[in-house]
């Protein structure tokens, strides 16, 4: 049966456990149950140490898994990345304390780093020909200049508030990340036909989450006009309106175009816009 696994605690468990939900799969768990049996797919879900599910995926004990970037770089290892999840987005940097000399990554050389990612830092380290002394920690990372362990850091900043609450400021980016779905290599050829249906689910899922349904109402001799501000998928739905010389048009636009499309329509004189969340879309 097919293996997924996710976090067993941490920042990427509630989003995996919605993602699957969306999809259709019902993770039935128990309190302190480590494999459980899902409903609405065929496959069941292994709750793993976040730092663990890169070797298991690529030992093939899971066959398939949600899991940052991040980690599979730092842990080197070899799966297939199938899709970018849109969630549990952060970056990887170095952070020096406030007022510290730093002119570029050279200004690194001979000083000590904490992290907990010694295998992306020594690499980012190798390819900008900079020496530093790495100091590995498993956590609370950015207390370690603070406390005279290290000159500087290197971890995961989301919002940065971690680091401005601690006196830190960012100076590097090694590497962006967010939640992925990775697969084992040979299980693609084993599941292939299950994990195309789960990958279609999440894309469908994705693309209802980055889309929203518009609907507005506009005067006939304005519909051209406002068709033309719309990035459709094909083009948009004209029904005519009770009311003599309008229409209401109905449409999907990306979150990403929303508010300047908006802006566009309202001064072409659109009225009564209502935008409506997706929950699917497959197209
Ligand atoms: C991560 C990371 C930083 C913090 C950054 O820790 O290690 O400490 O989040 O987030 P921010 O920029 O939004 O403040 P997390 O809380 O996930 O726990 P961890 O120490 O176990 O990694």
């Amino acid at each position: 049966m097919l293996k997924i696994a996710i976090q067993k605690s941490g920042r990427l468990f509630t989003d995996s456990i919605n993602l699957l939900k969306d999809c259709g799969i019902k993770v039935n768990n128990g309190k302190d149950q480590l494999k459980v049996a899902v409903s609405g797919f065929d496959a069941e879900v292994l709750f793993l140490r976040n730092s663990d599910i890169p070797r298991y995926l690529e030992d093939g004990v899971a066959d398939i898994a949600i899991i940052g970037e991040n980690v599979i770089t730092e842990k080197q290892a070899d799966v297939a990345i199938l899709e970018k999840l849109g969630f549990s987005k952060c970056r990887l940097s170095l952070a020096i304390p406030k007022g510290h000399n730093y002119q570029d990554i050279t200004s690194l050389d001979g000083k000590k780093i904490a992290t907990s990612y010694p295998n992306t830092l020594t690499d980012f380290l190798n390819r900008h020909g900079v020496s530093a002394s790495i100091h590995r920690i498993s956590g609370s990372v950015e207390i370690a200049p603070n406390i005279g362990l290290a000159d500087a850091i290197c971890d995961l900043v989301s919002s940065g508030s971690t680091l401005f609450k601690n006196g830190l400021e960012e100076k590097d980016i090694i590497l962006k990340s967010e939640a992925c779905l990775a697969a084992n290599k040979k299980s693609l050829e084993i599941y292939g036909a299950q994990i195309s249906e789960l990958q279609f689910r999440i894309q469908a899922v994705l693309k209802g989450r980055n889309n929203k349904y518009i609907l507005f109402n506009i005067p006939n001799d304005k519909i051209e006009e406002a068709s033309k501000i719309l990035p459709v998928l094909k083009s948009a739905t004209i029904l005519p309106l009770m009311a003599e010389g309008w229409s209401s048009l109905h449409s999907v636009i990306s979150e990403e175009d929303f508010w300047e499309v908006i802006g566009k329509l309202k001064v072409c004189g659109a009225e009564g816009i209502l935008v409506v969340p997706i929950e699917k879309m497959v197209i």
